[in-house]
């Protein structure tokens, strides 16, 4: 059966949105706040209830307004795990749709019972595998792309229960729609599984490069993005529109609970105002004061770091015997173990393919089981280290000035691109020949040569680099401010090294 949704306008034309292809295809909505986001999904909520049923994970307690009209139960989540995965699965057996509000929760809470009951949903018997709309608002908040101030079991139970929505949920009927501010902070693997998009206002560069990327488009034309007014979106993908189409959204009949801020004149100022402020009531000395500030959250890597100091808890065998005391290591021979550790994950032909998150806490294991004393390294200054391993720098090399240049220009990419960065500066300040398209897509984790070429144009944007041919169309990378280019290289050549170990 073929519903086709009204979203509101494009240039003149109803914009439709076919419910049965985005059950099947998923959405990500994507635009700054206040860019109308919510009201999007409001609308596309409103326009599919009588089609479809649909659970929408609401951080900020927007949505149950959907229930008097709509007949949305709405579920509180300060609950424990077990009852919400409990309503979920009687959710998925009873048809209903609901809103789960997790107002009032701090984020962790938040996360948790997200993950407990998208999880209920998701772990439905077969016989309940019906479609079910899932729309999760603010979807940066449960599946963060990178570890944040919150504990790492909240973390990833979050991103699993998400991960499972996006890519493993179309058999089990779940069809995840997902709306973020900022798609840099949205974990890729949740972004990626989504063929339909509905972009709105973005300011960020970097946001924008993420938005052009998952929607193929080139940087310039994913500029159009940035000018976009609230309530307009482009949309593309299977269920939207074939080429990006500039839409606008129509109204909404519920409305949401909290609204912007509307400016108000001012009362009158009455004659005795400061005595108003200054005297107090004589029912305030009665009040105790609140203290607000919750305590500091800690950040994750502080608490790895913390779990790497402290010795295991011994097994019962070996408390038998007496554990061998640490030995004291010198700086050098620390460094010297840390580097090997590092290697030993980086050698590893699958490590291309992780995220930096688990390298990290792969690498924290080892360190543990080799016994290896004094603090770990951070996250950042891991990421750097791989980075920096990645781009082959020889220890020659590694102790110039020009390397020392390069690594001081890197801090000026995001953190997924300081690789290719120094793979590039490396091959500069070597003479070496230009990296093809192929291996620069390698050392950014994908086959993409169309996403390389985006790399380099984006380096390019940024003042990093200057990308030139010479007369037979070989192409150079100039870096101003190390003085140096790659000797010329074809940009179609074959990613000779990947084509050597696969080989093997
Ligand atoms: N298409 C639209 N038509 C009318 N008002 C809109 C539209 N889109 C958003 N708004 C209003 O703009 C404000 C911000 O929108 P909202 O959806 O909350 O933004 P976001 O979720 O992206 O932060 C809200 O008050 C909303 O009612
Ligand atoms: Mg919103």
């Amino acid at each position: 059966m073929q519903v086709g949704i009204d979203m509101g306008m494009a240039s003149g034309n109803p914009a439709t949105l076919d419910i049965e292809e985005l059950l099947a295809t998923r959405l990500l909505v994507q635009g700054n706040s206040g860019s109308g986001k919510s009201h999007l999904l409001r609308r596309l909520l409103e326009q599919s209830a009588q089609w479809v049923q649909q659970v929408i994970i609401d951080p900020e307690g927007d949505f149950v307004t959907l229930s008097d009209r709509f007949g949305h139960i709405v579920v509180d989540g300060e609950r424990t795990e077990a009852e919400l995965a409990g309503i979920a699965n009687r959710i998925r057996q009873h048809r209903v749709s609901c809103v789960l509000t997790l107002e009032g929760l701090d984020i962790e809470q938040q996360m948790r019972a997200a993950a407990a009951f998208l999880n209920g949903m998701f772990d439905a018997d077969r016989e309940y595998w019906y479609p079910v709309l899932v729309v999760v608002d603010e979807a940066q908040m449960f599946a963060p792309s990178v570890g944040g101030d919150v504990s790492e079991d909240a973390r990833k139970a979050s991103l699993g229960a998400m991960t499972n929505l996006m890519c493993r949920g179309r058999k089990r009927g779940l069809a995840g729609v997902i709306a973020t501010q900022r798609l840099a902070k949205l974990a890729k693997n949740v972004a990626a599984e989504a063929s339909n998009f509905l972009m709105g206002r973005t300011f960020l560069d970097i946001d924008m490069a993420r938005a052009a990327d998952l929607l193929g488009m080139d940087r310039r034309q994913a500029e159009m993005f940035r000018d976009l007014k609230r309530g307009h979106f482009v949309a593309l993908g299977p269920a939207l529109s074939r080429r990006p189409l500039p839409i606008q959204i129509g109204n909404v009949e519920t409305s949401a609970r909290s609204s912007s801020p509307k400016l108000m004149p001012l009362p009158d100022s009455p004659q005795d105002v400061e005595d108003l402020i200054f005297t107090p009531d004589p029912e305030e000395f009665q009040r105790p004061i609140v203290r607000r500030a919750p305590p500091a959250p800690r950040p994750t890597t502080d608490i790895l770091a913390e779990l790497s100091r402290s010795t295991p808890a011994a097994s019962p065998m070996q408390a038998a015997e007496p554990r061998a005391a640490q030995p004291e290591l010198s700086a050098e021979e620390r460094e010297e173990r840390l580097s090997g550790v590092l290697s030993e994950i980086l050698d590893d032909p699958g490590s291309g393919f992780r995220t930096d998150a688990v390298l990290y806490q792969e690498f924290l294991v080892r360190l543990r089981m080799r016994r290896v004393p004094g603090a770990p390294m951070s996250l950042q200054e891991f990421r750097r280290r791989v980075a920096v391993s990645r781009s082959g720098v020889d220890p020659d090399m590694a102790a110039g000035e020009a390397w020392a240049t390069a690594l001081s220009l890197s801090n000026g990419v995001t953190d997924d691109l300081q690789g290719v960065f120094l793979m590039m500066a490396k091959a500069a300040i070597g003479g070496e020949a230009c990296p093809s398209d192929a291996r620069i897509a390698r050392a950014y984790g994908t086959h993409s040569a169309r996403r390389a070429r985006r790399l380099l144009g984006y380096f390019e944007e940024q003042g990093l680099i200057v990308v030139h041919t010479d007369f037979t169309g070989k192409r150079i990378v100039a870096f101003p401010d190390l003085q140096a280019e790659t000797a010329p290289g074809s940009a179609d050549a074959p990613d000779t090294d990947a084509l050597k170990s696969a080989a093997e």
